[in-house]
């Protein structure tokens, strides 16, 4: 699951970009949209018929019920901004793994060590049992802020695991309903670069708790 309560952080982005990269693995991946504003949703109704499938999970109303289609490897899902108290521990309680997308600004920054303290304390991740790992999103090299955010993230006691540059890649890819994993690899191939920590840590880590790495 994507989680930041912060609005516009790339929460939709890293949850649409991971369902491309397991479809274009082969492997079997759901799509779950939490966001009222159906972002991912719009994005799953947009890609082209002829990219590899990545199947939507189904919602009740109270977006509570999950209708999984079977056989599926992976469930990514997106989870709306502002999600506090009893709504995170909810929404926590349906993950194995949370990422949580950070940009480069003070006030994003202060967001995310106020939202960190609330989830640290939330029982599952407070016990371990779901996995958590920031991810530093839309960044530009060479800026104050950057670093500011490097040492913010660095300083945390759950993983720091990927710094994803901003990169019109991603708009573009958000356009046509694809991932950038589904881009002509030599024009994404510093973002390609930049996934690879993230999709390490998600692949050899399953199943181990959080963890400083
Ligand atoms: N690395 C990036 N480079 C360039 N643009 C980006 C990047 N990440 C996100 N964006 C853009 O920033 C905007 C916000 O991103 P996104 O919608 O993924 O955030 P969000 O956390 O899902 O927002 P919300 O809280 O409203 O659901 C979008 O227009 C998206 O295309
Ligand atoms: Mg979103």
């Amino acid at each position: 699951m994507v989680l930041n309560p912060k609005g516009g952080c790339g929460k939709t982005t890293l949850a649409t970009n991971l369902a491309s990269y397991f479809s274009t693995r082969g492997r079997k991946v759901a799509l779950a949209d939490f966001d009222p504003q159906g972002s991912s949703g719009d994005w799953l109704a947009q890609r082209p018929a002829d990219r590899a499938p990545i199947y939507q999970v189904a919602l009740d109303e109270a977006k509570e019920k999950l209708l999984i289609p079977l056989g599926m490897d992976h469930i990514v899902m997106d989870a709306p901004a502002a999600t506090h108290g009893k709504e995170l521990k909810r929404h926590v309680k349906k993950a194995q793994t949370l990422l949580i997308p950070v940009l480069p600004s003070p006030i994003d920054i202060r967001a995310a060590a106020r939202f960190i303290e609330e989830l640290l304390l939330v029982g599952r991740v407070a016990r371990a049992e779901t996995r958590i790992a920031v991810v530093a999103n839309r960044v530009k090299e060479q800026t104050l802020i950057y670093q500011a955010l490097q040492r913010f993230l660095a300083s945390l006691d759950i993983p720091f695991i990927a710094t994803l540059r901003d990169s019109q890649n991603y708009i573009r890819a958000a356009q046509r309903g694809i991932g950038i994993f589904e881009m002509p690899p030599t024009a994404v191939a510093v973002d390609l670069e930049q996934w690879q920590p993230l999709l390490r840590w998600l692949d050899n880590d399953r199943g181990t708790p959080a963890r400083k790495h």
